[in-house]
């Protein structure tokens, strides 16, 4: 399909591409706070009702043949909110992985994660190793949840990662960008093709600072919370006009 009706008018079920689909999209699911602060909530409310807006997310990019969707869950910097907001944010995370996993298992949805898992609560981390369990046979698309993750963060481990192996140190090696990759949380996935970002904020925020090289960025002003199969569709199809040269001359 080489037109795609106005923006306003634009239906997901329309996304019949004959132009490439992304192969991973990349999301920073932001705005919760701002959502609740403008229907007069408290902040724990909007990350509520984040949670909810994700799930036809997921099913939509599995319908669509999207094969990887990376969200931005909770980052390293994140623990500097309020304790309680922080401990809001874990037990929304329990309560989705043990609700939704097996609908998302029945979609064929393999999950899987990003971050330092191993300083999360331990109820988080026994929640997660039960839906990366309970999913792992999945290949229709992997949903990878990037929990207590900074990219940074990732990069500093992949390093440490490389040097503490011993065929490593004893050899002299050299590390290079196909060795490091390899190292990163995001090992044997492809590269994002489209990071979105809601909530109007233009920044990357710490993450994938890797992997996000060449990917192309599509920001909505809509808050998170308010964000739909629709909107993905918009950014979607926004994302098959770029012309992606890679340096080169197109
Ligand atoms: C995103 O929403 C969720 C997390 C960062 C965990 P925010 O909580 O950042 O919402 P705003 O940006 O304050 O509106
Ligand atoms: C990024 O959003 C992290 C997540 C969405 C999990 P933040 O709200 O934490 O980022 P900043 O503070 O606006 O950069
Ligand atoms: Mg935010």
């Amino acid at each position: 399909m080489d037109t795609y009706p106005e923006e306003s008018d634009a239906q997901h079920s329309e996304v019949t591409i004959t132009r490439a689909l992304p192969r991973h999209v990349a999301i920073i699911m932001d705005g919760n706070g701002r959502w609740a602060t403008q229907h007069g909530l408290p902040r724990v409310f909007g990350h509520r009702e984040g949670v909810k807006a994700l799930k036809p997310i997921v099913k939509e990019s599995a319908r669509l043949g999207i094969e990887v969707l990376t969200v931005y869950a909770f980052s390293t910097e994140n623990w500097t909110r309020p304790p309680a907001e922080v401990n809001t944010l874990m037990s929304l995370l329990e309560e989705f992985l043990h609700q939704e996993t097996p609908e998302l298992k029945a979609e064929g949805v393999c999950i899987k994660t990003i971050g330092n898992i191993s300083a999360l609560p331990e109820p988080a981390q026994r929640a997660l190793a039960w839906a990366r369990e309970e999913t792992a046979k999945e290949t229709r698309m992997v949903l990878n949840i990037a929990l207590n993750y900074g990219g940074r963060d990732e990069l500093v481990r992949a390093v440490n990662r490389w040097l503490s192996d011993p065929s490593v140190t004893s050899s002299g090696k050299r590390l290079d960008a196909l060795t490091l990759e390899r190292y990163l949380d995001t090992a044997g996935l492809p590269d994002p093709d489209l990071l979105i970002r809601s909530s109007g904020e233009i920044r990357l925020s710490n993450f994938l600072l890797w992997q996000l090289a060449y990917a192309e960025i599509y920001i909505t002003d809509t808050l998170w919370p308010d964000f739909t199969a629709k909107e993905l569709a918009q950014a979607l199809y926004t994302y098959q006009q770029r012309d992606r040269r890679f340096g080169g001359i197109g």
